[in-house]
């Protein structure tokens, strides 16, 4: 465990406010990293080293604002892309907003803030990329076209960036989280939350908790960039 020293380097954690973004801020904080806690409408969990950062991840102007505040403080080393939505229709039902709004949030939205991190993260050095993708994106939902298509986009933006910014030694990596009971998922029935444990060899869902761990665990690694990670226990062919 290192030693706890909030000021040595820092993380931007976009949705710091959401289901899993809760425990990324308390899993990178306990961590020792001093934590810009995006939020968007309700505030990120207080705890000692974070620091909440008003962050619409779709609004240009938001962008350049929070990154007026993150670059004002030594010592960015890491993003994580973690702000997400989803409006799921049947393609027949889905509206040009809400295939609009999907894109913007879970796509636009990590590419506005890779685009304003970068220079940051080359200044010191190098650092870390962590993008929150999604199994749908792998290999598609019924009713979540719009959703699967953004996280896909989300897989070719990690690996673009990882050949683009290597030379900066700056890692890019995307994590495919789980079904994780956050509210997110709390419109699904029982019935769909034990369809989805089932499709997992190990009968269960993921934990928000054992995702940031591994979040700040890929924080450690110099040599692994370009990849994309499955945390769960669908097991699907290897390609
Ligand atoms: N939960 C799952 O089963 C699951 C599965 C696979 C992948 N993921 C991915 O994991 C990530 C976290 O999901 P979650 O389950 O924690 O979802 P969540 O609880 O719904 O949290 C999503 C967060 O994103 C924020 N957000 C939405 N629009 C935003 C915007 N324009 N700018 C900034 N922040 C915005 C929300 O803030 P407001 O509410 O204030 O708008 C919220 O804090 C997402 O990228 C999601 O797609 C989740």
């Amino acid at each position: 465990m290192p030693a706890l020293d909030h000021q040595t380097r820092a993380v931007l954690i976009t949705g710091a406010a959401g289901g899993l973004g809760q425990e990324l801020t308390c899993g990178f904080a306990a961590a020792g990293w001093r934590v810009l806690a995006g939020y968007h409408h309700q505030l990120p969990p207080a705890a000692t080293g974070v620091q909440p950062v008003r962050l619409d991840v779709t609004d240009t102007a938001s962008v350049a604002e929070a990154f007026q505040t993150v670059a004002a403080q030594p010592g960015l080393a890491a993003v994580v892309n973690n702000a997400g939505l989803t409006a799921d229709q049947p393609l027949w039902q889905l509206g040009e907003a809400e295939w609009d709004r999907v894109q913007q949030v879970n796509l636009r939205g990590v590419f506005l803030v890779c685009r304003a991190a970068a220079p940051l993260l080359a200044a010191r050095g190098g650092g870390h990329i962590l993008n929150l993708s999604s199994h749908s994106g792998r290999v598609g939902a019924r009713g979540q076209a719009n959703y699967a298509a953004a996280k896909a986009g989300v897989i070719g933006l990690t690996q673009s960036l990882a050949r683009e910014l290597g030379p900066q030694n700056i890692r890019v990596n995307a994590v495919l989280p789980g079904v994780l009971p956050t509210p997110m998922t709390a419109g699904l029935t029982p019935e769909q939350l034990a369809a989805f444990a089932r499709a997992n060899a190990l009968n269960r869902l993921n934990d928000p908790a054992e995702v940031a761990r591994f979040l700040v665990f890929l924080t450690t690694l110099a040599n692994v960039s370009g990849q994309v990670f499955q945390l769960d226990s669908r097991v699907t062919p290897w390609t």
